[in-house]
């Protein structure tokens, strides 16, 4: 199959190129498509062929959960069920933006978008030309990212071109993705709710509106399809957890004397710490972690594409959104994948 990429400009939504985007949908195809985070690989949510057609594209294992992308917050009555007052809080503050929210399941929804769970995961994403697509598609989209599986999220169309194109049909492009990493997951169905992965809303924003919501922890693998390796480059992936300038230079210094092509991805505070036969690249200003965010995956792909072998990179704190690039990161750098 040919993958064509279509533009679209979201302060002026072309609806002719949304409708050949819901038609592939709604025929069963698969479409890519921006949302605030990173690029979605949708297919109809309410469609379990369809849907079949995303884990094949993507490798996907069976047993990873997809998330339903909605465009009227009513659905999510359609999906789920159990559905509370908090609940409905979150979403009067939050939708449309950066948080899923895993609930009951209701029957309406397939067992292969769940991968054989009682729970549904929904997010309303905060993208004017996905939220279009959904409303054209007449139906709730599927989409994990767009992304073959274990890679960095696709921040652009050429990262979903780059990974998938022959799989899938159609990529809108709508440039550049803002928040960069993906949602947060908030797991509903459990007392006290509890963050499953961490992402573009951060913990403290959420307990604003709930105040006792349980914290990520980090190694414990609490959903089917949440892997200790995931979000890699083809480089291997070195964290220096300290963030020291100096133990980063030692560190590169002996691979490059192994020969090893070498990346540092440095805060912007350090940028002049480095200097030597690094590859290095400046992921943002330690003051800005929505920006670190934003580069974050963009640029462990820019390091493949320059055949860069081994890339250290400096640790952020783990405050807001840095909880999240950490996360990322430490999952880029794991050796072996744990799959349930
Ligand atoms: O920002 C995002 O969330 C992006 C954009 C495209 O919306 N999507 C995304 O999907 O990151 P994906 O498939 O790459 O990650 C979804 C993860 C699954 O791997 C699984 O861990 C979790 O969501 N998940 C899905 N359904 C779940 C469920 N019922 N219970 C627990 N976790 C679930
Ligand atoms: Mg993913």
């Amino acid at each position: 199959m040919s993958t064509e990429i279509l533009e679209i400009n979201p302060s002026n939504i072309d609806l002719v190129k949304i409708r050949k985007a819901a038609a592939i949908i709604k025929e069963g195809g698969l479409v890519a498509f921006p949302t605030e985070t990173v690029y979605g690989l949708g297919a109809d949510a309410l469609n379990p062929l369809s849907c079949a057609k995303i884990f094949e594209a993507k490798n996907r294992p069976l047993n990873d959960p997809l998330i339903v992308h909605i465009a009227d917050k009513q659905d999510i009555f359609k999906l789920a069920k159990e559905i509370y007052k908090r609940t409905l809080d979150l979403i009067d503050e939050f939708w449309p933006g950066p948080l899923t929210l895993v609930l009951k399941k209701s029957q309406n929804t397939p067992e292969i978008v769940t991968a054989g769970l009682d729970t549904v995961a929904l997010r309303m994403p905060n993208n004017k030309i996905a939220l279009s697509l959904i409303k054209e598609a007449q139906s709730p989209i599927a989409a994990p990212s767009a992304n073959l599986f274990g890679r960095p999220s696709p921040t652009t169309a050429q990262h979903v071109f780059d990974d998938l194109k022959g799989r899938i049909d159609l990529i809108l492009d709508g440039g550049n993705t803002q928040v960069g990493v993906e949602s947060t997951i908030l797991d509903l169905t459990q007392t006290p709710f509890r963050i499953l992965r961490p992402g573009g809303i951060d913990i403290e924003t959420l307990r604003a509106i709930i105040p006792d919501i349980e914290p990520y922890h980090g190694n414990q693998i609490l959903s089917p399809g949440m892997f200790k390796r995931h979000y890699s480059p083809k480089a291997k992936v070195i964290v220096a957890e300290d963030g020291n300038p100096e133990r980063v230079k030692d560190i590169a210094s002996e691979f490059l004397l192994q020969g090893y092509s070498v990346g540092i991805m440095a805060k912007a505070e350090n940028k002049t710490s480095y200097n030597g036969d690094f590859n290095l690249k400046i992921i943002g200003p330690e003051r800005n972690l929505a920006l670190c965010a934003a580069n974050l995956y963009s640029l462990l792909r820019e390091f493949d594409k320059d055949g860069t072998e081994i890339i250290i990179a400096e640790s952020v704190k783990e405050e807001g959104l840095g909880i999240t690039i950490m996360d990322r990161l430490r999952k880029a750098a794991a050796k072996e994948n744990h799959v349930q």
